[in-house]
């Protein structure tokens, strides 16, 4: 491995991929906080660099090829090789399945799906030339469960899990690992912004209730675990589904 480890979290402006972010960043590594939105992704490094950690900010929309290309190259001149990639960035869904029109189902899997893709393909040969690698996909437990009016949605979210495990066999010898993290019910401004459209089917409270652990989840509960995936420790862990959802799905 290198001495200086680049990490990258696509979506590391806001909610769990901000957590994601001041947490790698905490644990040493220099951290590029991925956005489409520039400013937000700008408040979450400059968060990271007043603690005395590494990171910068770079303006990416993951559902372009050339962006994401470009993007990874700027991280490397500023960097270094990218050896952690931290598949986040996503966006939600809710509509009536005959509802859905080809425009929103192309849209969402070019973020959620294609996003990952063009990123990964773009970050591996620098892990492939390290032999060291960690990429964690932030897939959703809706893809357990299933989920109401969100088949484009929670489509995306299974096609990553396949995703993460047929890339684990392939990378695995390489020495890059490849895990899923399907988060359930994180209190993020994605989950507030279902809460407040009436998509939940009652608050968060009310969920919280009925969440094993009685809590809505935190940001840094996702960032726990991904912490942990990349560290050296989890090395034997990979092409896994490490559910973070308080019991709601097992
Ligand atoms: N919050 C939950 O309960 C929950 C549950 C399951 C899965 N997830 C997944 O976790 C991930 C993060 O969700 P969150 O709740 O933190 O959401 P959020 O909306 O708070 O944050 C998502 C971030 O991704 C960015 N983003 C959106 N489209 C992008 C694009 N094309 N390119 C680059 N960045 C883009 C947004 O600007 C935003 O900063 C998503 O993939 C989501 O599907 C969240």
């Amino acid at each position: 491995m290198t001495e200086r480890r680049t990490a990258v979290v696509t979506g590391g402006g806001s909610g769990i991929g901000r957590a994601i972010s001041l947490r790698l960043a905490e644990d040493g590594f220099a951290t590029a906080v991925l956005d489409l939105n520039e400013e937000a992704a700008e408040s979450v490094a400059a968060e990271a660099r007043q603690k005395g950690h590494e990171a910068t900010a770079f303006k990416v929309d993951v559902s372009d090829r050339a962006a994401v290309e470009a993007g990874l190259d700027q991280v490397r001149s500023t960097y270094g090789p990218i050896l952690v990639l931290v598949n986040n960035a996503g966006i939600t869904g809710f509509k009536e399945f005959m509802k859905i029109t080809d425009a929103v189902w192309d849209r969402i899997v070019a973020v959620n799906l294609s996003g990952p893709f063009y990123c990964t393909q773009a970050a591996v040969p620098d892990m492939i030339e390290a032999g060291w690698g960690r990429i964690v996909n932030i897939s959703s437990s809706s893809a357990q469960s299933g989920q109401q009016y969100m088949v484009h949605y929670v489509s995306t979210k299974a096609g990553l899990v396949g995703f993460t495990k047929s890339l684990a066999l392939e990378l695995g010898p390489k020495g890059i690992t490849v895990n899923t993290i399907p988060p359930g019910f994180v209190d993020t401004p994605m989950l507030r912004a279902s809460e407040e459209r009436g998509l939940l089917g009652g608050t968060v409270d009310h969920h919280a209730d009925l969440t094993p652990v009685r809590r809505p989840g935190r940001p840094e509960d996702i960032a726990n675990a991904a912490s942990f995936l990349i560290s050296e420790e989890a090395g034997y862990i990979t092409g896994q589904v490490i559910g973070v959802n308080g019991g709601r799905n097992t």
